[in-house]
């Protein structure tokens, strides 16, 4: 019998497929779950405090936090907020390509009709394309900075002008990965209230498991989306994990620091094996295997390396992705990818 819900768990071996912090979390987040007591447990959340802190991490009001159950949800229920049934189901969604797979999925989940952009040379943000692909009944756009797959950041100049294309359409600016290349459009949010920021605790803070992220916008946009928010949408353990990890902001500089030294050195081996990539700003490379793609990422899965195959994507053929954050998980991965190359 087989389970279909989530990716399937390939099994024992190093997990360089889903772009997770494979160094776990900070122990101050586990010490904080281990505290909970059986009432903790027994009784529904509280999220004033965690609101309260997140917003003063964030350096923004209260009432323009939402906190989600993994920015997954946040993608659905923005979605959901501005195509549901609820809505008259007009206008478009713009996305941009190649593109985190829940954004079609939640655009298809409310049979938004979605006008997809291929991206500009060398994987760059079509910020042409985008601005063409935007008219007056489109409702949302995702911008996703720095870019999964790609790692690549989008200018800071080409969100203004998408989010100045169509005031009345909600531009979603995914940061998912925002720790890792430092950039972020959440300083320019009092200027335009039809943002959304949307951050994740999966990726530098180590907590994919948890699930936890969330949304900074408007107090008025967030207003259109809070009706559809389940009511304790993070359970306890979550809230918990979230106000530890916030304090513990040196983990993240450390998760950043170990990005940065693992990119350096899967840079310097792709150049020696002769392999393009493209110069990330996240915790992960996406690597142009050519004609050698498919036989590294069997040979790597094999060695119980895994490693993300794209190569299905048709504005990146013949690519796999690689998680590049602790560092001696990715000399790990060097040290079998030359192996298997020279056994070529
Ligand atoms: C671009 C992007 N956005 C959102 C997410 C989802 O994050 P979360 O784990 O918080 O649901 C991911 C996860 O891989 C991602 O790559």
């Amino acid at each position: 019998m087989s389970i279909i819900q989530g990716i399937p768990d390939p099994g024992p071996g190093l997990r360089l497929h889903l772009n997770e912090h494979t160094g776990g979390c900070s122990p101050r987040v586990l010490e904080a779950i281990r505290s909970l007591d059986a009432t903790a447990l027994s009784f529904y959340p509280d999220y004033k405090p965690v609101v309260l802190e997140t917003a003063a991490f964030l350096g923004v009001d209260p009432d323009q936090v939402l906190l989600l159950n993994g920015l997954d949800e946040g993608i659905f229920l923005t979605a959901t907020a501005l195509f549901g049934s609820r809505m008259p189901n007009v206008g478009n969604a713009v996305v941009p390509l190649p593109a985190f797979e829940t954004y079609l999925t939640a655009c298809g989940a409310v049979a938004a009709r979605v006008v997809t952009v291929p991206p500009g040379p060398d994987l760059t943000f079509p910020i042409d394309g985008v601005i063409r692909a935007i008219d007056h009944s489109t409702k949302l756009v995702f911008v996703n900075n720095p870019n999964n797959p790609s790692g690549r950041l989008v200018p800071r100049a080409d969100i203004r002008r998408v989010v100045e294309a169509n005031p009345t359409a909600v531009v979603f600016v995914d940061e998912a990965y925002w720790e890792y290349g430092g950039e972020s459009f959440l300083d320019e949010l009092p200027k335009y209230p039809n943002v959304i920021i949307g951050r994740t605790f999966s990726k530098a803070y180590g907590m994919a498991g948890i699930r936890a992220g969330v949304m900074v916008a408007h107090p008025r946009l967030l207003e259109r989306i809070r009706p559809i928010v389940p009511l304790f949408n993070l359970n306890v353990a979550a809230v918990a994990a979230v106000r530890a990890a916030l304090q513990d902001q040196a983990f993240v500089a450390e998760s950043v620091a170990q990005a940065n030294e693992s990119k350096a050195l899967l840079y310097a081996a792709l150049d020696r094996l002769g392999l393009r990539y493209w110069k990330s700003a996240t915790n992960f490379v996406l690597v142009d295997g050519g004609d050698r793609a498919r036989e590294i990422i069997d040979g790597l899965w094999a060695k119980q390396i895994f490693f993300r195959d794209r190569t299905k994507d048709q504005w990146c053929p013949n690519c796999f992705r690689i998680t590049t954050g602790v560092v001696a998980h990715t000399r790990q991965a060097i040290a079998a990818l030359e192996e298997l190359c020279a056994a070529r």
